[in-house]
């Protein structure tokens, strides 16, 4: 049975975020192809992790019986998170822009999976499990745009998630999300919600291509 990871890292509930109705597309159309398969889900940002501290950190470079019982805990904390991704067919995450870069309960997330030696590296553990990055912003990062170099999400996502880890990485970007709300960008409207369509139609497309590759 097909296992999808689904993470959100919105700041705002259902209703109010660009990235969770992408996710929630994503979603539905993967749970349509594998109805009785499983969905894990984290809501970084309901729900926010705890920073990695150097218990959890160190833990991974000691010697299993020498652990202090808080390394033990922090210990046990990382191994949940990364088995979680590891028993994952695919992963779809949540990652709006937020100050040009990702939210930081999720970049508290990846603290904890980055794991030297188990999910990094030529033998990484992760190695081809396709991750789809949905990173809606409220403006546009768009080559030719004035701020093109200011996308710090899917150069980040695509470091850690692509090179470190192996997996198979692909983005869907809502962009312009600010302009119904903001005067200055009025014109910028029918731009936002074609990007809004198109990141939901893409979001069903990849979600049955990829659920395509499991047995249902
Ligand atoms: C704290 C905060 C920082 C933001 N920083 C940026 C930014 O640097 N660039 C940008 O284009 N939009 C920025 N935005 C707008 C969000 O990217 C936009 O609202 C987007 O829709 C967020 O995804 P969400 O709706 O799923 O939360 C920011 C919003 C918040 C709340």
């Amino acid at each position: 049975m097909a296992t999808l990871l689904h993470l959100d890292s919105s700041l705002f509930p259902a209703d109010g975020s660009a990235s969770r109705a992408v996710t929630a597309a994503f979603r539905k159309a993967w749970e349509e192809q594998h109805p009785d398969g499983t969905v894990i889900y984290r809501d970084l940002a309901a729900t926010p992790l705890p920073h990695l501290e150097a218990p959890g950190y160190t833990a991974a470079f000691s010697a299993p019986d020498a652990l202090t019982p808080e390394q033990r805990t922090a210990f046990a904390r990382r191994l949940e998170l990364v088995e979680e991704l590891e028993k994952a067919d695919a992963v779809v995450i949540g990652a709006p822009m937020y100050n040009f870069t990702i939210a930081s309960t999720l970049k508290a997330w990846l603290d904890h999976v980055i794991f030297m030696g188990r999910t990094t590296g030529e033998e990484s553990s992760l190695k081809g499990i396709p991750a789809i990055i949905v990173t809606s912003r409220g403006g546009s990062y768009a080559p030719g745009t004035p701020r093109a170099g200011f996308d710090y999400v899917q150069n980040y996502l695509g470091a850690v998630l692509g090179t470190m880890f192996g997996m198979e990485v692909d983005f869907i970007v809502p962009e312009l999300t600010a302009a119904p709300r903001n005067p200055a960008m009025a014109d910028l409207i029918p731009q936002y919600e074609a990007s809004r369509d198109k990141a939901l139609q893409d979001a069903a497309d990849k979600a049955k291509a990829l659920a395509a590759r499991h047995a249902a």
